[in-house]
């Protein structure tokens, strides 16, 4: 049975081993019709094995795929509303890109002026109008990739699947072309699920993260809550930057070696504190810091500090002209929110 509020996409228990290898242990997702997820993880840590799974390119070794209410884990990948970009684009040189674009079409052997359409459609989407009858090699790697992109989207697939598409692209073009995908994404309303190393990438596109660690889902959620609560110590340290403190829980309280003390409800043993640098301030009555290195970015500064306890803290300044507080050496007192901390216990 379907409803309004079931997830187009749904894995249950779905995992993959290769011999001994666990590429991706069992794990649980849901992505609802509109998301735009991003899977981010470190390289080798089983993204490319999980989205070649929803694919159907790769068949789980348990566990269940559902698309929009259907069990398609034993379906081949022609036989799923998905399509898929690879990273290398997969492209044929001897096809112009109006030919490369209408490629599935003319495989499912549409009429002629569907397909002429539907091509101009899909170059319009990637801005490549009026690139139908060039050849493939005459184009620049991020023209490429957009023809890789108008291939898959004229589809129209119910889940479009992206591995790593942009990690060829230089850094600037990379920046345009994420505006492309966004863009592209509100303007058809997909589902798109898009793998990536990179967590700024994940952050600027996506609204449902799954963070992943030697095939682990470790945390899936929002951006905004895996940045400031990340459940475990890999997705706060993989997710941007932070400061990760040790101490101890005793009977509901945590004393940090740092020397700071609060209450913190948990079972007895070591535990960590995480902090983002943009939530430490300096604060009367805080934690005796001192200053060792201060770098302008140009819209923040940020600031290395050692505390007591010989551990570095890191605190970014929206305030440029702070710098005069922050020169190495200088004693500084500082401190943050209890709401803007994250309590994890440590392993
Ligand atoms: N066909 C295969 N046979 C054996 N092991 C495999 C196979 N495919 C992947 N693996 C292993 O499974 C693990 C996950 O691989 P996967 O390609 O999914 O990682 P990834 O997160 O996409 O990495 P990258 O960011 O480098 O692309 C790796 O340890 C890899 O060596
Ligand atoms: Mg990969």
């Amino acid at each position: 049975m379907t409803s309004a509020t079931a997830p187009l996409l749904k894995l249950s228990g779905v995992s993959k081993s290769f011999g001994p290898v666990t590429a991706v242990a069992p794990l649980d997702l849901d992505v609802a019709a509109g998301d735009f997820c991003a899977i981010l993880g470190p390289s080798g840590c089983g993204k490319s094995t999980l989205l070649r799974m929803i694919a159907g390119f790769i068949e789980p070794s348990a566990g269940k795929i559902a698309i929009a209410g259907q069990d398609v884990t034993r379906l081949g990948p022609e036989k799923r509303p998905t399509n898929m970009v690879f990273q290398s684009y997969g492209l044929f040189p001897h096809l112009t890109v109006a030919e490369n674009v209408a490629f599935g079409l003319a495989l499912q052997k549409r009429p002629r002026a569907e397909i002429a359409e539907r091509t101009q459609e899909a170059l319009r989407l990637v801005r490549l109008e009026t690139f139908g009858e060039r050849s493939i090699d005459r184009l620049s790697g991020g023209q490429q990739q957009r023809v890789a992109l108008a291939r898959a989207l004229i589809m129209r697939p119910k889940v479009l699947l992206l591995d790593e598409p942009l990690a060829a692209l230089d850094l600037k073009l990379r920046h345009q072309m994420q505006e492309e995908l966004r863009r592209i994404h509100q303007e058809i309303g997909g589902t798109f699920i898009f793998v990536t190393h990179d967590q700024s990438e994940a952050f600027a596109l996506a609204n449902l993260v799954a963070v992943m660690n030697e095939g682990k889902v470790e945390q899936i959620g929002s951006p905004d809550r895996i940045y400031l609560h990340p459940a475990t110590l890999f997705v706060a340290d993989f997710v941007g930057e932070t400061t990760i403190l040790a101490g101890e829980r005793r009977k509901g309280r945590v004393r940090l070696k740092a020397g700071l003390e609060f209450d913190s409800k948990g079972a007895d043993g070591p535990v960590r504190v995480v902090v983002r640098p943009e939530r430490v301030e300096v604060r009367f009555g805080g934690i005796p810091a001192v200053v060792t290195d201060a770098v302008f970015f140009g819209s923040s500064l940020k600031v290395s500090l050692k505390l007591p306890s010989g551990e570095m803290l890191i605190l970014r300044s929206s305030d440029a002209n702070a710098g005069e507080h922050f020169r190495p050496g200088a004693n500084v007192n500082v401190g943050w929110d209890a709401k803007d901390q994250q309590v994890i216990d440590a392993p």
